[in-house]
């Protein structure tokens, strides 16, 4: 029986030198396996005269069940020592600054044009959508320029191979598409992106434009003067703003006309700025949007949003709006 005790002496120095969970299991082999020492002893039972046999199994299972208990103990305290280290390695310092969501803001193109709504919602106009990608009839054959007609040129854009689609190169397209869709009195604006290929300070692929139109009994260039004035007075929040039309051609109106607004005046010097195309709608295209110009006329006018933008904001390169630096686009939060 001294056997036993020592049995279990060396079970609790084994397990006590074990650092890992595998290691435990490897020396609880060591007594309590297949070929363990105390396995061993209670396989040797039977060799034992009978009136033995009791005592000696009762002491060995007494034995196991000590060794067993070393076991539990010391795999409980690994268990204890890991999660220990754990915590100690994973604590979390309290005291850090947390990370918080941080605040968007809207992009300056995005605040212009919704400015801009505003201020033409104020004097009765609705906003219109059309698609970004045309067909060759809206984006350029409803408004007079023909297949051939050099004013295309003027407005290269992106063909999309083997169809008659065009990333839209204007705005103008959604004149047609909401006069055929409505009927006068109409009073919208269409702004949105376009497309050209064009690439320099003042000139980006994807630009944006904003449309107007206005088709009534008996519109005229003078209704466009005072919108157009009117518009750019509370844009710009100056009453000073002048309009000036200097005559100009583009096939879907007549006359044609380009605006010009008087932005500084030193002695007899003008400084102007062109904003934007503009003109009487001619008859075709009224027709083209269904429209009788024997009974109705109106005023059509597409301007430079970024341009807008940029004159409004003080921005000298066009390509700052689209490049998606941050820390341009937080001065305008
Ligand atoms: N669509 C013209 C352009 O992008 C601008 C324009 C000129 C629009 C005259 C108009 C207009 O509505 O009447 O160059």
């Amino acid at each position: 029986m001294q056997e036993l005790d020592r049995i279990v002496a060396d079970a609790e120095v084994a397990f006590a030198a074990c650092a890992t969970a595998p290691d435990l299991e490897q020396a609880k082999a060591r007594f309590l396996g297949k070929a363990g020492a105390l396995t061993e002893l209670l396989k040797g039972l039977g060799k034992l005269p009978p009136e033995e046999k009791p005592r000696a199994g009762a002491a060995i299972n007494e034995a196991k069940t000590r060794v067993e208990v070393l076991l539990a103990g010391r795999r409980e305290a690994l268990l204890a020592a890991e999660l220990e280290s754990r915590l100690a390695a994973e604590s979390i310092d309290v005291t850090l600054p947390g990370r918080r969501q941080s605040a968007g803001g809207l992009h300056p193109i995005t605040r212009a044009q919704a400015h801009i709504e505003r201020l033409f919602a104020s004097m009765g106009f609705s906003v219109a959508d059309g698609p970004e990608i045309e067909n060759d009839f809206y984006n350029f054959t409803a408004l007079r320029m023909f297949p051939n007609h050099p004013s295309r040129s003027m407005q290269d854009t992106f063909y999309i191979a083997g169809s008659d689609k065009v990333l839209r190169t204007h705005t103008s397209p959604v004149q047609i598409r909401h006069m055929q869709s409505h009927t006068p009195p109409i009073r919208v604006i269409c702004p949105g992106r376009v497309y050209r290929v064009d690439h320099d300070a003042t000139h980006s692929p994807m630009f944006h434009q904003i449309e107007g139109l206005w088709v009534d009994e008996g519109i005229s260039l003078a209704d466009l003067k005072g919108t157009i004035t009117q518009f750019c007075r509370a844009f710009f929040e100056r009453e000073d703003i002048e309009i000036r039309f200097r005559p100009s051609y583009f096939p879907f109106v007549e006359p044609g006309v380009e605006i010009d607004m008087v932005w500084e005046r030193k002695g007899d010097e003008v400084k102007f700025l062109e904003i934007g195309g503009a003109g009487v709608v001619h008859p075709d295209v009224l027709r083209n949007g269904k429209i009788d110009p024997e009974r109705h006329s109106g005023f059509a006018f597409g301007m430079g949003l970024d341009r807008l933008a940029m004159l409004k904001y003080g921005v000298n390169d066009l390509r700052l709006f689209f490049e998606n630096d941050l820390k341009f686009l937080r001065q305008f939060r």
